[in-house]
This record gives structure tokens, sequence and C-alpha cells, in this order.
């Protein structure tokens, strides 16, 4: 069977409505960051991942800099542990392979690092605080298809 969701790699300018409702939700909302750190300049320049339900639900998103950092991943609570968030990431890891990246990072929340280790993530420095979270640098080295 399918999956009962599908993941498209969209520009901030198509998405933005259904990423905005989903990362205020997930990080301002749930988590508590400051609306001031949620939105920053580069989302205009990202590609953005979004997962939408069969029924056209905005249901996870997250985006990959030029620089290869990736970042925003964020699945609405009753959609979590079915692999929408691994969906989102090898949608995103597709792009930067497409790039011909050779390496991207993540600034993980510590929380959600075993998440990243599934993906061949290696943590790399020191924990830092951000948003009031501690969170960590990972990164992983891409190998061309
Ligand atoms: C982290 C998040 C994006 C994961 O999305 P998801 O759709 O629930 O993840 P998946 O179902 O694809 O999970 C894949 C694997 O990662 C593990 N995993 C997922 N989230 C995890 C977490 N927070 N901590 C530990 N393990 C986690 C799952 O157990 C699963 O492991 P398995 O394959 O061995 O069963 C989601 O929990 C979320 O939006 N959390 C709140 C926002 C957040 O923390 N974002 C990350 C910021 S760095």
């Amino acid at each position: 069977m399918g999956n009962p969701f599908t993941v498209s790699l969209v520009s901030w300018h198509d998405g933005e409505p259904l990423l905005r409702a989903i990362r205020e939700a997930v990080f301002i909302r749930e988590q508590g960051v400051p609306e001031e750190l949620e939105w920053d300049e580069f989302d205009e320049v990202c590609r953005h991942a979004l997962a939408l339900s069969l029924s056209g639900e905005a249901i996870g998103c997250g985006r990959i800099l030029p620089n290869g950092h990736i970042g925003r991943i964020a699945v609405m609570q009753p959609w979590r542990n079915q692999k929408v968030g691994t969906a989102l990431m090898e949608a995103l890891l597709d792009e930067a392979r497409s790039r011909k990246y050779q390496q991207v990072d993540v600034d993980a929340q510590v929380q959600a690092v075993p998440f990243y280790l599934n993906f061949g993530f290696a943590v790399v420095g020191e924990q830092f605080m951000d948003a009031g979270m501690p969170h960590i640098k990972m990164t992983l080295e891409l190998k061309q298809r």
C-alpha cells in the first residue's frame, strides 16, 4: 500500500501559507519558538518540502538552503511516527544530491538526534542553545546514487 500522504518540493512563493501554518503549529505554538526567530530571510531562497494528506491537509515541512543546510523539519502532531518526517528528509536529500552537494548539515534539537541518526548524520561539535532549546550540529556526507 502507498503512503497516505504525498511530499513535493515547492518554492516559498508557492507554498508560503501552508508552510507557515505547519511551522506556526509546531515551532511557535507547540515548542514556544519566538515568532521573530522562526521567520527569516532564508525562506525565500530555500527549496521547501511540503507533505500533504490525501485530503489536502498540510501535515509536514522542511527546507534546504543553497549552502546545504537542512532545517525547519516539522510534522503535525497527529501525523508523527508515520514516516512523514522520513519522506520529507528523503525529498530534501534527493534535492541535495541532484544539486551535487557533497555534504549537508542540520542543527538538530537534541531530542531529535535519533531521527537524524537514521539517515546517517553524525554529531559534530558541542551542544548549543537556540530558541531556548539545546541543539547540536550534525553532518551527512552524500554519495551520488
Ligand atoms: C522530529 C519529527 C520531524 C519526526 O517526524 P516523524 O514523521 O514523526 O518521524 P518518522 O515517523 O519518519 O520517524 C522516523 C524514525 O525516527 C524516530 N524519531 C522520530 N522523531 C523522533 C524524536 N523526536 N526522537 C527520537 N526518535 C525520533 C522514529 O522513532 C522513527 O524510528 P524507527 O524508524 O526506528 O521507528 C517530528 O517528531 C516533529 O515534527 N517534531 C517536532 C518538531 C521537531 O522537533 N523538529 C525537528 C527539529 S531539529
